[in-house]
């Protein structure tokens, strides 16, 4: 959460950094600023409130200083406030930090700071960086002959080493104007390398439009930009030697082409990434001299002796990993846990031999998941082998943190999603899972060829299936998103593997619309949530055919005998489902253990237009940030 962005070279930095904030406004966005060094000063203007509030003070300004910092806020320590929004300075205004993370000691640095004379401004934990940057310049500059090039780089460096946490920096000072630090410890951060000016960012969008040769930092690394290039070195002060690598990702697909809002264009690429994973993870169709037709590309020690699963994640991606769950049970037969990260971190099950970790993360910074997967990592060391640690990971973001902790990923190629509400990047962890389900099953010859080619046929066809329906399922999730824009409660019912998607349902209404939602397996009702009905809770059901049709359809008659309005997902539209539904969004009739793939784009859908209709900001719902990288 946060991001952070740095400039340094030959243009005016200040365009360049909003419009870099403007691609990471995802990860925050309570309030917002920038640093400049102009005319031997820093120049810092700061916002409440959403972006567009900075750029509107920064307009009446002139400055055309050539560095810069910047910084978008998703609020940790101290309320959303100007004064507590970054960059942050010492006292004498000489030394500007933006951070993204928490420095977990600044409780006692902050105390010896005071101590020494320091006064503070804001309530964050930040702010004791630029004091102890200008600290220890003072020190330096005692030590040192005063014309040393190394003083600001070596405060900077000593800083780092007497930080805790999981931060991410950029520091600039007006006493040294040819000079960005960038520090890295357990935080994204990316160096941007153009022609005669070079950038930080925490991610690669908001650089993108400038160049695509990028550098992504190590933990304990530091990179010293200056007009003439980039130095990395570690926190001992070692240089470092890197490899400039090129980003596949380009300008445009960080722009809404013509959509109203990221998350409506995103959920219409589902088809394309759903086409792009099967490409991926399946050999060409007719390829039958191929052994297995799942081509993961995992190392074979993964698969040996497999005889447990537990998967790790948050939010949307445990979704996910509940499909997932489903999916290897019943066509890979391996028992398989699904565990809340942030749950998992604290009170892990018992050790099991010969177990397989997933830690499913679309970002892969997501900071609970990498802690679920960095104690089980832990506690496996040392251990005989068949308790070792096998981990893997399922991310969109290979180059992440996610992708440097894990031995194995499944690439999920569903592009960068900007939308804050995940959707086509849960659709690609699905077809992640459907790859690995299938790959274990054949490997175990759990299914028969048959019936696995049966599968990965039908999936052939999903792509075709989402573009059928999704005209005809927008307009009517429009329509009822008028009747419901001012609803308070919804349930959402599914079983078996359309249960995850019931609850999928309900957090995408919850998290843009503000509308409380539950999602509950339909059986689960009578248990006690139908005492919540009546004609005001309305129901969306998930009835696709298969072993649990005729259940679901009860479940859903009892809900419409206390009076609640029923919406159908479902392909029937006669017999009993035209009876008991109110309303009915047309899925295309496919194979059950498919179904989620098409029963979670009308979700989301009706999920985006009640949200848009109530007039709420889809793509940045209140309170929240794309990648949440605090615990
Ligand atoms: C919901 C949503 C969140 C994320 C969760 C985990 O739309 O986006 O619930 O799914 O924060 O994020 P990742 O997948 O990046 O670990």
């Amino acid at each position: 959460m946060c991001g952070i962005v740095g400039y340094i070279g030959t243009q005016a930095a200040t365009e360049i950094l909003l419009s870099g904030l403007e691609k990471l406004e995802y990860r925050g966005y309570d309030s917002a600023g920038i640093a400049t060094i102009w005319e031997g000063e820093l120049n810092c203007v700061r916002a409440k409130g959403k972006l567009y509030n900075l750029r509107s003070k920064i307009e009446q300004q002139e400055n055309s200083s050539a560095i810069g910092i910047g910084h978008t806020r998703w609020a940790t320590h101290g309320k959303p406030e100007e004064y507590n929004a970054h960059p942050h300075m010492d006292m004498a205004g000489r030394v500007a930090v933006v951070q993204n993370g928490i420095i977990e000691n600044y409780r006692e640095l902050r105390e010896q700071l005071k101590a020494q004379g320091h006064e503070f401004v804001s309530e964050t934990d930040t702010e004791v960086i630029p004091h102890l940057v200008a600290q220890f310049i003072k020190e330096e500059k005692a030590l040192a002959d005063d014309n040393s090039d190394n003083i600001f780089f070596e405060a900077v460096r000593k800083v780092a080493n007497e930080l805790k946490g999981a931060f991410a920096n950029a520091v600039i000072c007006a006493d040294y104007p040819d000079e960005l630090i960038a520090v890295r410890q357990q935080a994204p951060l990316v160096i941007g390398f153009g022609q005669g000016e070079f950038f930080c960012a925490s991610d690669t969008p908001a650089i993108v439009s400038h160049t695509r040769a990028v550098l992504p930092l190590e933990n304990g690394e530091m990179a010293r930009l200056t007009p003439l290039g980039v130095e990395v070195y570690n926190f001992a002060g070692v240089r470092q030697r890197k490899q400039v690598r090129m980003l596949s990702l380009s300008p445009t697909m960080v722009e809404k082409q013509g959509f109203k809002h990221f998350m409506l264009k995103e959920i219409y690429e589902q088809p394309g990434v759903v086409r792009a994973c099967l490409d991926a993870y399946f050999n060409p169709e007719g390829d039958n001299a191929a052994i297995s037709p799942i081509s993961l590309g995992l190392a074979e020690e993964l698969y040996a002796e497999l005889e447990q699963i537990q998967i790790v994640a948050c939010g949307t991606s445990w979704h996910a990993a509940l499909v997932g769950k489903y999916l290897i049970e019943q066509l890979a037969n391996i028992p398989t846990q699904v565990q809340y990260a942030s749950e998992f971190r604290y009170a892990p099950a018992p050790l099991t031999a010969n177990t397989l970790t997933i830690g499913v993360t679309q970002s892969g910074e997501t900071a609970d998941t990498l802690a679920a997967l960095g104690m089980e990592k832990e506690r496996r060391q040392g251990r005989e082998p068949k308790y070792q640690a096998r981990l893997m990971g399922i991310t969109n973001r290979p180059e992440s943190s996610l992708g440097h902790m894990v031995p194995h990923i499944i690439n999920t190629l569903a592009g960068i999603e900007i939308g804050v509400a995940a959707t086509k990047t849960f659709t690609a962890q699905l077809m992640a899972f459907y790859a690995l389900a299938l790959d274990l099953a054949a490997r175990r010859q759990t299914i028969s060829r048959d019936r696995l080619e049966e599968i990965i046929n039908d999936l052939r066809h999903i792509p075709k299936e989402i573009e059928s329906t999704l005209e005809s399922q927008e307009k009517l999730t429009e329509h009822l998103a008028h009747d419901f824009a001012e609803t308070q409660d919804f349930i959402f019912l599914g079983r078996g593997i359309n249960f995850p998607i019931a609850l999928e349902g309900a957090l995408k209404l919850k998290e843009i619309s503000y509308i409380h939602a539950e999602g509950y397996p339909a059986g689960e009702m009578k248990h006690g949530p139908i005492a919540l009905l009546d004609a005001k809770v309305p129901v969306v059901a998930i009835a696709t055919t298969g072993s649990v049709y005729e259940k679901v359809i009860s479940n859903a008659q009892e809900a419409k005998a206390r009076d609640s309005r029923l919406i159908g997902v479902t392909p029937v539209n006669q017999g009993e489902a035209a009876d008991v539904f109110n309303d009915m969004i047309p899925v295309s009739e496919v194979d059950e253990l498919l179904s989620p793939l098409l029963t979670v784009v009308p979700m989301q859908l009706l999920a985006y237009h009640i949200a848009a209709r109530r007039g709420l900001d889809v793509d940045q719902p209140r309170n929240l940030a794309k990648s949440v990288t605090v615990e």
